[in-house]
């Protein structure tokens, strides 16, 4: 791998030799005794390897077993052991920890310290959803939230503040679009700074693996022990991670996280922003970029269903050739995409209002959670009948596809409970689910017919949400 240089706990390192799917853990454990950051699942779920990451766009808690050593180029890494003064001050969020008996056998603390400093950062008191995806087995989390609030109104310590001051030259390095390698070292992947560079070097690597949030690729290495080459990294190309606001339309770059899209989506589609909130974690969302959510071609992603629903047009590009395509034509078959080797996600365009646009996640926990079911509806009623509809699902077919005949059953109806009851016999003619894990066919094709049920109620103004249904 090429050098790569980024700022650890406030010190410069250089790393050298490590193969480009190194992860930081167990570089961190194995070649630097950092053993504060600790290895649980290691598989992006429970938190116990975060670490924070600073670079210009400011400060996040990210998985350390799903993060490679060549993300970081550049950037500024924070273990638990930084967390801490030079001189042995504990963060406050440290200090409130102890304070409030937040930690039993001590083995998810450091992670949970690390995402509660980062909120405190930030000052974030969303302490829920912060710590969602940091998993306790034995405190309970009462303990663990009053530290949180406890060190709210604290000053954030003047050592957390000096990483964002990184941005020198002689740091900021893993740039360029390195091919080779040193003459005996692993191979360097691919580092491209701009979308274009990217696009002329997957043209002459067609087989290579892109690697954006590595929220899914990072498994492939941790779990499914793959060797990945070559490589490119997606995450050095601001250009690939913008929102571009066209007036009717936004244009989102694929390498927009999901921590950035559902900042954006919050004041535009908010249930969509309400579904983001429920996708993964802190963590995994501000790794996991909507490109890789789409290219992977999950039958359960959260992305498609929601975005197909919106009427979203995806934007691929090959070389100097791009195409256009409604989002729903992109999955063919299951993990079968109408992709060409060398041609890569560039961005996907979605309508800057969808009022009608109503999106529910069906899973077995509220956080953290792969979806059983997950139903997008955008249905537009003039004057009592139903003009138009959208309606999309995740978890009932092989690939994130579309109602057809369900739309077809309730277009040019009156937008009437009645109606709704009609439709939702359409379902079986739609989706034949599978049972897994996860949930029941029974169960999944029940589940989409009820959720049309509550769309009619929501969408006129009943409260369907179980967090805010009362008796
Ligand atoms: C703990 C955990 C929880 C999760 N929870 C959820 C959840 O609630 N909902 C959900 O939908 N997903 C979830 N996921 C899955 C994962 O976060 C998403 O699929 C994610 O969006 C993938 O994005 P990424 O940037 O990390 O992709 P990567 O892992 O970097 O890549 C994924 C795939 O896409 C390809 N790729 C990436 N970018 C591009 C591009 N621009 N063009 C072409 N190909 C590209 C890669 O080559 C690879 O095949 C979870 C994952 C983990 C680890
Ligand atoms: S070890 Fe569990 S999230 Fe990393
Ligand atoms: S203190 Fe034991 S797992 Fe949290």
């Amino acid at each position: 791998m090429s050098d790569i240089a980024f700022l650890l706990n406030g010190t410069s390192v250089h790393v050298t030799g490590e193969p480009p799917t190194r992860t930081l853990l167990d570089w961190l454990r194995d070649s630097r005794g950092l053993n504060g950051t600790k290895e649980g699942c290691n598989e992006g779920d429970c938190g116990a390897c975060t670490v924070m990451v600073t670079d210009a766009a400011g400060s996040r808690a990210l998985n350390a077993c799903i993060l490679f050593l060549p993300q970081l180029a550049g950037k500024a890494v924070r273990t638990v052991e930084g967390l801490t003064s030079p001189e042995g001050t504990l963060h406050p969020v440290q200090q409130a920890l102890i304070d409030h008996h937040g930690s039993q056998c001590g083995f998810c603390t450091p992670g949970f310290a690390v995402s509660m400093a980062c909120a405190h950062l930030q000052g974030r008191t969303d302490h829920d959803d912060v710590l969602a995806g940091n998993l306790c087995r034995c405190t309970g989390y009462a303990p663990i939230i009053r530290a949180a609030q406890a060190a709210e109104a604290a000053a954030i310590p003047h050592w957390m503040q000096t990483d964002a001051h990184i941005f020198r030259p002689q740091i900021s390095s893993g740039g360029g679009l390195a091919e080779a390698g040193g003459a005996d070292g692993p191979p360097s992947p691919c580092q491209p700074k701009t979308t274009d560079d990217l696009a002329d070097w997957y043209l002459g690597n067609p087989d290579a693996t892109l690697i954006a949030g590595a929220t899914d690729v990072g498994l492939w290495v941790t779990k499914g022990l793959r060797d990945l080459a070559p490589i490119a990294f997606l995450n050095g190309i601001p250009d690939l991670a913008r929102i571009e606001d066209h007036g009717d339309t936004l244009r989102i770059g694929a390498g927009v996280t999901i921590t950035d899209l559902l900042a954006a989506m919050q004041p535009r589609h908010p249930s969509l922003a309400e579904l983001l909130r429920r996708y993964a974690s802190v963590q995994v969302r501000n790794a996991a970029t909507i490109g890789g959510n789409i290219a992977n071609g999950s039958p359960i992603g959260d992305g498609p269903p929601a975005l197909i629903a919106m009427g979203a047009v995806l934007h691929l590009r090959r070389g100097d050739t791009r195409r256009d395509l409604p989002l729903e034509d992109y999955f063919l078959a299951y993990r079968k995409q109408d992709r060409q080797p060398g041609e890569f996600v560039e961005a996907v365009t979605i309508p800057a209002r969808a009022p009608a646009l109503r999106c529910y996640k069906v899973s077995k926990r509220f956080d953290q959670d792969i979806s059983a079911v997950c139903g997008c509806f955008n249905i537009t009623v003039t004057e009592g009948t139903v003009t138009a509809a959208r309606i999309a699902f995740g978890g009932m077919a092989g690939t994130p596809k579309r109602a057809r005949h369900v739309e077809r059953a309730l277009i040019g109806q009156p937008w009437t409970v009645a109606t709704m009851t009609q439709a939702r016999t359409a379902f079986a003619q739609d989706y034949q689910p599978l049972t897994d894990m996860r949930a029941s066919a029974a169960y999944r094709l029940t589940v989409a017919e009820n959720l049309l049920t509550r769309y009619f109620h929501d969408l006129t103004g009943t409260p369907t949400d179980v967090l805010r249904v009362s008796a």
